[in-house]
């Protein structure tokens, strides 16, 4: 076993599009394998090289390393018609994945009628703004039993009695006349989109657990984060899998011990997208000037994201759950120019006391006021690649950052290219982004 070999996480610390696709690329050519193990296509991973921005949905965020072999593990739901548009436009752009790709057996398909009944949910009441890709009925399915595996794939014979009963549960809840196609040409079409991706199923507990014995580093690509965990995050406006650091083991089927390292991802200010509590929003210009200058639009559907001042207390949870190690933290760049950064310390009750505590239930989270502490602004820190040249003010922001979440930054970047940020010596990421 490599004495030098780290397995890695990366995970996201807020409700997700930190920059995790950003710190994957950098960290991938140190790795040999690359594993999503949650998620679906509702993760949209922006990668920009000279230039060029690559947007990966499911396909992990190491593809543009030849030498990193992607995984994608149990715990991620497939929609394999998005990925194969996926995988022709990094074939068109010079990157092929033939033999450095493997996708589990057990990982559950996103199905026709997953997507039909998302899309009937968010045009009700109960709406919380999900991403319309099937993501919450796939994770369903798989809950109750009715899910379709992508090994189901390999025994194309069963394959319709595996779909009809989340099938007709879907049908008989969106009624007649609700434009569903009929089983028969799901299966069809399910069996034509299959074809190219049968050679790539396999055994990726097993893969991984040979990698690992082997010596090789292995990089996991959280998606989603730690806010939108279906357990951690601020329910019910969460995605539907665990985000955080568990869905890593039973997402991957590795047990605790093959992870060395955990590296938190966060913006210098906090997104989301869609519904649900956000202190620290900002509803006026310099929320307007955060989602310019920060071109805070979904990268999956082109939404425009809530944006607010960085949130300690939602951060030092994510921290806390996952059991962070170091930082990363991102886009510092976009705060340039401003004459005041705030930072959100707490949250102010209606009977007038300031708490740190995130509230469990959504209606708890209903009248906490963001109470901010504020710092002097700086001019730019736009590609700067070594710490100690940042302005005295943007290090004092990011100190006190560090201090309120109670972890060291490891990494500052200062731009969305590979070479626009900063490593922070001493820290376990130096040796792995020297
Ligand atoms: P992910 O979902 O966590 O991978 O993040 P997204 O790709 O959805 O969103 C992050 C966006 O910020 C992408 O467009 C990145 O290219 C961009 N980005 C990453 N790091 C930086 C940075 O330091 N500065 C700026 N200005 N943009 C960045
Ligand atoms: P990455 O990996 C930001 C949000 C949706 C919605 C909620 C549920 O790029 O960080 P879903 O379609 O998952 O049922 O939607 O979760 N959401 C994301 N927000 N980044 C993402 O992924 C997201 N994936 C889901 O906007 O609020
Ligand atoms: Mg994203």
């Amino acid at each position: 076993m490599s004495l030098t070999r780290t397995n890695l996480a990366i995970l996201g610390l807020q409700w997700g599009d930190e920059g995790k696709g950003k710190v994957v690329d950098l960290l991938s050519p140190r790795f040999q394998q690359v594993v999503r193990f949650q998620g679906g296509n509702n993760a949209g991973h922006t990668v920009v090289v000279d230039g060029q921005s690559i947007a990966l949905h499911q396909v992990p965020s190491g593809a543009l390393h030849p030498g990193c072999f992607l995984v994608v593990g149990n715990g991620v739901v497939l929609n394999l018609e998005v990925f194969q548009q996926e995988l022709d436009r990094l074939r068109a752009r010079g990157f092929d994945l033939a033999g450095r790709l493997l996708l589990s057996d057990k990982a559950h398909l996103i199905l026709p009628h997953h997507i039909a009944l998302d899309l009937w949910r968010e045009g009700g009441a109960n709406k919380i703004g999900t991403t319309g890709r099937g993501i919450g009925p796939a994770y369903e399915m798989k809950a109750g039993r009715m899910g379709v595996r992508l090994g189901d794939l390999l025994h194309p014979e069963t394959l319709a009695d595996r779909i009809r009963p989340g099938y007709e549960e879907v049908r008989l809840r969106l009624g007649e006349g609700s434009g569903l196609s009929s089983l028969e040409a799901i299966v069809d079409a399910l069996l034509r989109t299959a074809e190219p991706f049968l050679s790539f199923i396999g055994d990726t507990q097993g893969h991984l657990l040979t990698a690992w014995e082997r010596g090789d580093s292995i990089l996991f690509e959280g998606a989603q984060a730690t806010l939108l965990d279906i357990d951690h995050g601020t329910y019910p406006f969460v995605t539907s899998s665990n985000c955080s650091l568990g869905g890593l083991f039973t997402g991957t089927g590795l047990p605790p011990k093959a992870l060395d390292r955990i590296l938190g991802i966060a913006k210098a200010y906090t997104t989301r997208v869609g519904a649900g509590p956000f202190p620290a929003e900002l509803h006026d210009a310099l929320g307007d000037r955060l989602r310019e200058v920060g071109r805070e639009f979904g990268t999956t559907t082109g939404r425009p994201r809530r944006c607010g001042w960085f949130d300690a207390p939602i951060t030092a949870h994510a921290c806390r759950t996952n059991g962070v190690d170091g930082l990363a933290i991102m886009k510092l760049d976009v705060l340039d120019g401003l004459d005041e950064v705030g930072l959100i310390v707490g949250y102010r009750t209606g009977e007038g006391t300031v708490t740190t505590k995130l509230p469990s239930c959504a209606a708890d989270w209903k009248g906490l006021k963001a109470e901010v502490k504020r710092f002097k602004g700086w001019a730019s820190t736009r590609g700067i690649t070594d710490h100690r040249q940042l302005p005295a003010e943007a290090q004092a922001y990011l100190e006190a950052l560090a201090e309120s979440v109670e972890v060291p930054v490891a990494y500052l970047s200062t731009g969305p290219d590979r070479h626009e940020g900063c490593v922070y010596p001493g820290t376990f990421l130096e040796p792995l982004l020297a």
